[in-house]
């Protein structure tokens, strides 16, 4: 029989990703989604939508009657504890099979980053939940590169505080397809497993320009910045302040060398190589060089 899986952050990065490589197979999608005005989305991979909000216990039971396997992304925040108990509590009362969760490279209680000891909790709420688990913790993502587009089509730059950190960044299809693979294995087969997700090499942003450069067939540039610039230039944008701490404090771990690792879990999972930068800057050429 087929088994329903229950996608939350529905209307996100990763969780988009994951409808795409879910969808043909013979799994039952459900979205969970906050604004029925955002539902379009899910809809269009033939999910079942429903209306829910993590930071609303009670509005959650309706989305999980049913479902066996949960897959819980939960929106980088300082309440993203909060939201994991609320569906992980929900899940419980459903009678839910199996979570597979999104966490984080480097989840710990002592990680540098607020982010990282945050999704520890989760973590460890998960392994403790008495439900089947796995869960994956993916790099930095390649797609976090679209947040420079505009400055890369517009000038063939993009400035950011990361020096000359290495990081062992991932394409979040390829976090998806891991994630698709997990699911579609059925509950028994990667029960307990932590998988950290990493694409196949650490770059440097001179070597991510690089690549960007050649993919695109034109010139794109790194300028390195310091904290305090690239702190005003989000604030300037409107991100909020505890998100802004918390990439600084990345920042900082990459430019130690917390990030300059790479693991072959994806090749393990999806018995082929990571995607490189240079399939992502091809594939996204669009969103680099379009203007205005
Ligand atoms: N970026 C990285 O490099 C990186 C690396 C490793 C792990 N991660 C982890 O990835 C996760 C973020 O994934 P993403 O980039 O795919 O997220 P995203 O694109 O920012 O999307 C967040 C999703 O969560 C939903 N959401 C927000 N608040 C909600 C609430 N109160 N109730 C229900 N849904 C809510 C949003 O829905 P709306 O449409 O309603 O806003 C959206 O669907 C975080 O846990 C982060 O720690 C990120």
């Amino acid at each position: 029989m087929s088994r329903t899986v229950l996608i939350t952050g529905a209307t996100g990065t990763v969780s988009n990703a994951l409808m795409n490589a879910l969808d043909g197979t013979d799994v039952v999608l459900r979205a969970l989604v906050r604004d029925e005005a955002r539902a379009d989305g899910p809809r269009e991979r033939n999910a079942e939508v429903f209306i829910g909000d993590l930071d609303d216990a009670r509005s959650l039971p309706p989305a999980f009657a049913g479902v066996q396997d949960l897959w819980l992304l939960t929106p980088n925040g300082p309440r993203a504890p909060e939201h994991s108990m609320n569906a992980m509590w929900a899940a419980r009362q459903a009678g839910v099979e199996r979570v597979v969760r999104l966490s984080v490279v480097g989840a710990a209680h002592d990680a540098p980053n607020r982010s990282g000891r945050l999704h520890a909790l989760s973590d460890h709420e998960t392994v403790r939940s008495g439900m089947r688990w796995t869960i994956l913790r993916p790099h930095w993502f390649m797609q976090n590169l679209l947040n420079e587009a505009g400055d890369i089509a517009a000038s063939g730059t993009f400035a950011t505080n990361m020096a000359s950190a290495r990081i062992g960044m991932i394409d979040v299809r390829d976090i998806a397809e891991c994630a698709a693979q997990v699911l579609l294995d059925g509950p028994d087969r990667h029960h307990g497993e932590t998988y950290t997700l990493t694409g196949p090499r650490s770059l440097t942003f001179d070597e991510v320009a690089g690549q960007m450069s050649l993919a695109l067939g034109r010139s794109v540039a790194y300028l390195p910045v310091s904290d305090d610039a690239k702190r005003e230039t989000l604030l300037g944008y409107g991100v909020p302040a505890w998100i802004v701490d918390m990439l600084e404090e990345y920042a900082r771990a990459y430019v130690s060398g917390w990030g300059d690792f790479t693991t072959d879990t994806v090749a393990g999972l999806l018995g082929r190589p990571a995607r490189d930068l240079t399939d992502f800057a091809r594939d996204h050429a669009t969103a680099f060089t379009a203007t205005g």
